[in-house]
């Protein structure tokens, strides 16, 4: 299956660094948070890509092209290490289209109509990141070869945070699988259809014909919201709870906390760094 990752955005939350970083390259130490979700796109299978950014966001492109100064003065100081890092993304098609103007997530999906052709797909959001033992992706496109609808990956939020995402409206339950018949985006605490937050990851199906057919939303954006609520009226869509964490990474403090855990799990200095949080705790 194709992915089709989402990078067009204006980043605001994030500002002011993503004046001139786009918030997708903001780095976990020393690897951008874009690495981690194209990773978790070629563990689930994937073998091509499309990343849409906008015309400030070239740097992007920069980042994922071959800079062979580089691999030779590498290859001259004997830094095979570095090489193979610098290799991670040879076995995948990566490609780039331009959004020219941040008109929202439908309309930004929309761009990769004839990437992806009559194909289902799937999709990552640029700045949600998950962390865990089988890729959130896989996860969805498994239950997809069982039901070949559209599935969103969902998790439950108990907390008032709940009001910044698209919330499932669901009909049937059955435990971590359930028919929607819509999403409520960003509802109000007292008028929540779940507990299920929409959290960045979906396999789409037919979805085009949909967003065709939507108007713009009053904050001006094109919503794949509105998108899959047209397709919940004629055809089977699912939401689907995945395991794992997910961090939203164009909010500050979920950010730090994914670059905390995933430091937490690095070979290099991950022991250290554990060691040095427990004593900083016991200052705090
Ligand atoms: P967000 O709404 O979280 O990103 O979109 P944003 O608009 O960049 O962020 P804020 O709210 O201003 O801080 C989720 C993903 O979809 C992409 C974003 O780049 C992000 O990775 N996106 C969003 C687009 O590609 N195009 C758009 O028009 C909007």
């Amino acid at each position: 299956m194709k992915a089709v990752i989402p990078c067009g955005g204006l980043g605001t939350r994030f500002l002011p660094i993503t004046k001139s970083i786009p918030k997708e390259l903001l780095p976990i130490v020393d690897v951008p948070v874009l690495s981690y979700i194209i990773n978790e796109s070629i563990n689930s299978g994937v073998t091509e890509v499309l990343i849409v950014i906008n015309p400030k966001k070239q740097i992007i492109k920069d980042y994922f092209s071959r800079d062979d100064e580089l691999y030779e003065k590498l290859h001259k100081l004997g830094k095979a290490d570095l090489i193979e890092q610098l290799n991670l993304f040879n076995n995948i098609d990566i490609r780039f289209i331009e959004q020219k103007s941040p008109l929202g997530l439908a309309h930004a999906v929309y761009l990769a109509k004839e990437f992806v052709g009559n194909e289902p797909f799937c999709l990552l959001l640029g700045d949600d990141l998950t962390i865990s033992e089988t890729p959130v992706t896989k996860q969805l496109i498994d239950l997809f070869y069982q039901t070949s609808s559209t599935i969103i990956g969902v998790q439950r939020c108990d907390n008032d945070d709940i009001v910044k995402y698209g919330v499932a409206d669901v009909i049937d339950y059955n435990g971590k699988f359930s028919r929607i018949k819509g999403i409520i985006e960003k509802p109000p605490i007292s008028k929540l259809p779940s507990r299920l937050a929409c959290f960045g990851r979906y396999i789409l199906k037919d979805i085009f014909r949909y967003i065709k057919n939507i108007g713009m939303a009053n904050n001006g954006e094109y919503l794949l919201t509105d998108a899959l609520g047209k397709q919940c009226l004629d055809s089977s869509v699912f939401a689907y709870e995945f395991e794992g964490s997910r961090y939203d990474m164009g909010d500050k403090l979920s950010s730090l906390k994914a670059a905390i855990e995933l430091s937490l799990l690095r070979k290099d200095f991950g022991k250290e760094l554990k060691k040095y949080i427990k004593e900083l705790a016991t200052r705090i």
